[in-house]
Formats: structure tokens, C-alpha cells, sequence
């Protein structure tokens, strides 16, 4: 993906598992929708804050492979709801830089659905700021079980590794630096499992609809106060 500049370091890749939206609006005495609604709120004004807060690349959990369990009402329902973020947000992700891709599986997805995703992937494919990737019906044992799948035709670990990439019609991208979830769960549930292997892991146990830019900066700092050491030793005693 494009650069800022020359010598600007690259951002960072901050993924985030959206927890908690049914269990908002229950505690509202409303259903469970209107949490996802609230949700997506959340969602516009963490995507127009991420560039400023140094993160290039965004990956957000929507919605599960294991989620088409859910009541059908509520799964209608989410559809409807990300083609409407889709159609509603295109313009100001073009306004604003941010390329839009879809990761996960795309077949059993409704049509109408596709369909806004192909345009908002068509409409913001030149924009470089921002790299917002949104995982809808997305498992990632089925995405490395389907890249081990063509892996059998690599000769190479590094072709390998693109593949994994490739399986979940993803544009090849790189490691997980911070992974945020809310609503209180710890555990991953199925999310980003080859791309988190050095990621910084933070649960909040606010519920997302509560989540905001002040939260997000605040894990950032957090973050930046971390030692990632990748196996090697502390910064102080490798000398
Ligand atoms: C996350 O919120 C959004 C999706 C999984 C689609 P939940 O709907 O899981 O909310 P809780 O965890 O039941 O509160
Ligand atoms: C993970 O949340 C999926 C998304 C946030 C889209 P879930 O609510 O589905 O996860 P579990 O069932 O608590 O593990
Ligand atoms: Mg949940």
C-alpha cells in the first residue's frame, strides 16, 4: 500500500474484535439490533480517527463464520446493516483516503450485499491512507486451511505465507501489531489466528457500543509502552 513519504515509518495494523453489541441494548431493555446499530456509529468514528492515531492498516471482526448460528432475524438483519454502512460511508472513505476491502467468504453472502461490496471496493481502490479491512463471514482456521490447501503447489515458506493472504480475498498485508476486543470476552474467536502470532493482546471490558477515539488512543499509548521482543531480549539488555 502507498506510503506517506519517504523514510515515514510504516503505522501500524490494529485489529478489533466488536464485542458486546447485543449485550448493550438487552441491558437498555431494547434488541439486540439496536446495539448493532449504536455499533456502527462507533465503527465510522474509529475509521475517521485511525490515520491520526498512526494506524494504517484497520481490521474489524463484523461478523463470524460461526455467527450465521445466530436467530436468522438477526443475521438479516446484520446484512442489511453493513450494506447500509457500505453504501452510506463510500463517498467519505474517498474523502478521507480509506480503501475499503472485504475479507472472508463471499458465497453465502446475499446478492445485494456483493454488490455494494464490489462498488466500495471498486470506488476506494486508489485510496492509500487508510487500508480498512472489514471481515464478514470470516473463520481464520478456514482461511489457513484453505491457503494449506493450494499451499501443496509452493515451494517456499514466503509463497506460503501470500497465500494465506490470498484465501481470504484479502490484499496481502502485514502482521497484526494490536488486537483489541471488547465486551470483556478473552479469547479470539476465530480472528486473524496466523496474523496475531506477535500481537499485542488487549481486552476492554467495555461493551463496544460504549467504545470510543478516547478509549482507542488510550490502548495505543498503552501499546507503545510495551516491549515487543519477537523471541529476542529486552531492548536494555541486547546491547
Ligand atoms: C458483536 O456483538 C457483533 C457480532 C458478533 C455481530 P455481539 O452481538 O456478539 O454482542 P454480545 O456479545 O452478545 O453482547
Ligand atoms: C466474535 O464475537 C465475532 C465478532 C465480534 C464479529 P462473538 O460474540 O461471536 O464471539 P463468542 O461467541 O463470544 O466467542
Ligand atoms: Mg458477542
Amino acid at each position: 500500500m502507498k506510503q506517506s513519504g519517504i523514510g515515514t515509518p510504516p503505522g501500524l495494523h490494529v485489529g478489533m474484535i466488536m464485542d458486546g453489541n447485543g449485550r448493550w441494548a438487552v441491558a437498555r431493555g431494547r434488541a439486540r439490533v439496536a446495539g448493532h446499530r449504536v455499533g456502527a456509529k462507533v465503527v465510522r468514528s474509529i475509521v475517521e480517527a485511525a490515520p491520526d492515531l498512526g494506524i494504517d492498516v484497520l481490521t474489524l471482526y463484523a461478523f463470524s463464520a460461526d455467527n450465521w448460528k445466530r436467530p436468522s432475524r438477526e443475521v438479516a438483519a446484520l446484512m442489511r446493516l453493513f450494506r447500509a454502512y457500505l453504501a452510506a460511508e463510500t463517498a467519505r472513505c474517498v474523502q478521507n483516503g480509506v480503501r475499503v476491502s472485504i475479507i472472508g467468504r463471499r458465497d453465502r453472502l446475499p446478492p445485494v450485499l456483493l454488490r455494494a461490496i464490489d462498488a466500495a471496493e471498486a470506488a476506494t481502490a486508489d485510496c492509500g491512507r487508510l487500508l480498512l479491512r472489514i471481515a464478514i463471514d470470516y473463520s481464520a482456521r478456514e482461511a489457513i486451511i484453505g491457503a494449506a490447501m493450494l499451499g501443496c503447489r509452493c515451494g517456499t515458506r514466503e509463497e506460503f505465507s501470500a497465500l494465506i493472504a490470498q484465501a481470504t480475498h484479502s490484499l496481502p498485508t502485514r502482521e497484526v501489531d494490536l488486537l483489541i476486543r471488547t465486551g470483556g470476552e478473552q479469547r479470539l474467536s476465530d480472528f486473524l489466528l496466523w496474523e496475531c502470532a506477535y500481537a499485542e493482546l488487549m481486552f476492554e471490558t467495555c461493551l463496544w457500543p460504549d467504545f470510543d477515539v478516547d478509549r482507542l488512543g488510550q490502548a495505543l499509548w498503552e501499546f507503545r509502552q510495551r516491549d515487543r521482543r519477537f523471541g529476542g531480549l529486552p531492548q536494555a539488555a541486547a546491547g
